[in-house]
């Protein structure tokens, strides 16, 4: 089963077991063998990456776990979180076609339904001058698995009630992605910072947030061109990066 697309997932390693991803994609990189789009797919990894130095615990063959290289050199090294936003909305456009019209991007790029988390992104990139040479996109998105040991993880199968074909849904997403990258890739900035903002976990409501040891009500107003959260406080507006700013949740 190949994905409908003309260059996401063309180029396809599967490995049965691996580390990580994201750091088999670096290899690839290294060595010069892999073209746009390429993807490394995986059942199972034993060292699964997350952000903020965290790991990612995916149950073995049951959740998507995949690593596309991109070469997004038209954009710009300031402008790279507009590569999270269009990421995010094709993992987004995925769960919505699946039946979760419901589900919302956390900021930056974390996807969940209602206050559960469904899957995750890493992006990995290399930087030359003032352009990005190369993306590793890691997407992890969790599917047909049912127990987790973290209370706030679920999957597309634990809320909509039914098992799913994995297989099927990498492809899908692999097209949804090429869309999105390729809104990206022609500029369509605008449209993808309005998608991005309607669907943004929590926007323009009232709710509690830790900076710090400070713990604040504010409302999410919006994401600036650095990618850093607008968060209204007292009616005052603060920016935040990702490391700054936690939700209580
Ligand atoms: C997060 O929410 O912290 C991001 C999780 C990203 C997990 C994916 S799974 C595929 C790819 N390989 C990795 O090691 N990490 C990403």
């Amino acid at each position: 089963m190949v994905p409908n697309t003309l260059f996401m997932g063309q180029q396809l390693f599967f490995l049965p077991v691996c580390a990580s991803t994201n750091s088999e994609a670096q290899q690839l990189l290294l060595k010069n063998e892999a073209t746009e789009g390429c993807v490394v797919l995986t059942d199972e990894q034993t060292h699964g990456r997350g952000q903020r130095g965290n790991s990612w615990e995916a149950a073995p063959g049951k959740n998507i776990t995949l690593s596309v290289i991109l070469s997004p050199v038209f954009l710009a090294v300031r402008h790279q979180f507009y590569l999270n936003m269009a990421v995010s909305l094709a993992v987004l456009d995925l769960l919505r076609e699946q039946g979760l019209e419901q589900a919302r991007v956390k900021w930056p790029n974390d996807l969940y339904f209602e206050d559960r988390k469904l899957g995750g992104i890493l992006i990995e990139n290399t930087v030359t001058g003032q352009s990005i040479q190369h993306s590793i996109v890691g997407i992890g998105l969790n599917v047909n698995q049912l127990h987790f040991g973290i209370g706030t993880a679920t999957s597309l199968a634990a809320e909509i009630g039914t098992q799913l074909d994995v297989k099927r849904l990498v492809n899908r997403l692999l097209e949804l992605l090429e869309k999105r990258y390729l809104e990206l890739r022609s500029g369509k900035i605008d449209k993808l910072k309005y998608e991005y903002l309607q669907a943004l976990y929590r926007y323009q409501e009232k709710h509690g947030y830790r900076i710090g040891s400070e713990v604040v009500q504010g409302q999410i107003m919006g994401v600036d061109e650095d990618g850093r959260l607008a968060l209204e406080v007292e009616g005052e507006l603060r920016y935040f990066g990702f490391k700054e700013i936690a939700y209580l949740i």
